[in-house]
């Protein structure tokens, strides 16, 4: 593959999400990467080949490489690699079924933990039982969970992320035997994909790149302008929830996130939080 092809994909891959046009010098550096990268797809089927056990260990290491705050290292993988364990994770969650058939899953957690066994190992005091702790143990996941990803999709794996593991987070958190402290994140499907990549149209860079100063003086167009063209290409099959918010003459993006958060959902994570002893004011 030559740098030209390279820079020819990325190109590709920027219009199709953004709808904009870079130009791409095929003489920068790591085009190969930023490629892949461009050309991310979540992949929710599956091919039965295994995903060898050296090859996850390579893919957590590399994870676990990503940058964490403070170097406080706050985040835990746990391969539920029993399929019992998973199946009880899974009957918290409907309407999923990449999350049996995948070859591989793991929860991502957070883990303030270590950090306050410490401070009482060493014997010093913890006057920062507040929300930062909390922010800080969800964030350092989040980025491990991507950098994850991004190494699984160079080798030929493809992803889910899975935030559902949090709707029954308690149930989880006992299945997982998650102690105070320790919270899951969102659980990961990985195997090898079935099918091709297809690229999810985003926001446009004018909605979402600022530079000195955040703008939002054209929101309401251009959130108008994205539903149009990602309809184009990836319209929604059925509206949700027809029954509590009615037909809609045009179903695009903005419809269908409005009507997501329009119902209640996990309303008690909070209260789950608190009770793995964070203080969240
Ligand atoms: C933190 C996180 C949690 C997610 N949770 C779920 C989930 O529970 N189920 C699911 O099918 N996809 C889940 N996704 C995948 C998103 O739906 C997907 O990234 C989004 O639709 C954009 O598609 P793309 O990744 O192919 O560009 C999650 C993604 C992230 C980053």
């Amino acid at each position: 593959m030559t740098n030209q092809n390279d820079a020819a994909r990325v190109t590709a891959a920027i219009e199709k999400r953004f709808g904009e046009h870079i130009e791409v010098d095929p003489n920068t550096p790591g085009l190969q990467e930023i490629a892949r990268m461009v050309e991310h797809c979540t992949h929710r089927k599956w091919t039965d080949q295994a995903v060898e056990p050296g090859l996850l260990r390579l893919l957590c290491a590399t994870a676990l490489s990503a940058p964490s705050k403070s170097d406080l290292q706050q985040t835990d993988i746990i391969n539920v690699a029993d399929r019992a364990v998973r199946q009880s994770i899974v009957e918290q969650i409907h309407d999923m079924d990449w999350i049996m058939e995948a070859p591989v899953f793991l929860v991502f957690c957070g883990n303030n933990r270590r950090l306050r066994l410490m401070s009482q190992w060493r014997n010093k005091p913890f006057p920062n039982d507040h929300m930062d702790q909390f922010f800080n143990a969800a964030c350092d996941p989040a980025i491990i969970l991507g950098q994850f990803l991004c190494a699984a999709e160079a080798v030929g794996l493809g992803c889910c992320p899975i935030s559902h593991v949090r709707n029954n987070a308690e149930r989880v958190s006992e299945i997982l035997g998650l102690p105070d402290w320790v919270f899951p994140f969102a659980g990961l499907c990985v195997g090898y994909p079935a099918r091709g990549n297809r690229i999810t149209p985003r926001l446009p860079l004018s909605v979402t790149v600022h530079t000195d100063r955040y703008d939002e003086s054209r929101l309401p167009q251009l959130i108008d302008e994205y539903d149009h063209r990602r309809h184009e290409v990836q319209p929604y099959g059925k509206p949700r929830d027809v029954k509590r918010f009615g037909p809609a003459d045009f179903y695009g993006w903005s419809e269908d996130k409005a009507r997501q958060y329009g119902v209640d959902e996990r309303e008690n994570f909070g209260a789950f939080v608190r009770k793995k002893r964070f203080g969240l004011d």
